[in-house]
């Protein structure tokens, strides 16, 4: 991610000058669209920080660069219990895709 080339970037929320929480994410090209993809990789806020509108605030910055560079999509996954999905239902609704996956 401090690679200025790397489809890979970090976006950082500070409070009084000190990291609270980042958002990693990968831009990457789509098939089905003309305009970048966002992936959005690893949500993270300081656990001392939560609950304060850090995580959204972090959401929130990634469509704002979504729709100033005019990106066609933001997209995330989860785990199904993970107790975040009550941020996440407030941008979105769920799909109904199944991930899978293997490991080499
Ligand atoms: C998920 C995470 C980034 C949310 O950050 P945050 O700054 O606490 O989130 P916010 O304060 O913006 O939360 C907004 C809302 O979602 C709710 N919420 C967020 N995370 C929650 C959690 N883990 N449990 C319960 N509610 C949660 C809050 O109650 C809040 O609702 P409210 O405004 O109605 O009170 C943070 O909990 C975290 O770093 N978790 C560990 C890593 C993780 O699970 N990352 C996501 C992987 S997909």
């Amino acid at each position: 991610m401090l690679d200025a080339n790397a489809p890979v970037f970090a976006r950082v929320a500070e409070v009084e000058g000190r990291l609270a929480g980042f958002s990693l994410s990968v831009l990457h090209e789509g098939t089905w669209v003309d305009a970048p993809i966002c992936y959005l990789e690893d949500l993270f806020v300081d656990p001392g920080c939560r609950g304060q509108g850090i995580g959204r605030r972090l959401i929130d910055d990634l469509i704002a660069l979504a729709r100033s560079r005019a990106w066609s999509r933001l997209y995330w996954h989860t785990r199904e219990d993970n107790p975040a999905r009550k941020l996440y239902d407030e941008f979105a609704q769920a799909d109904d895709f199944v991930r899978y996956r293997l490991q080499f």
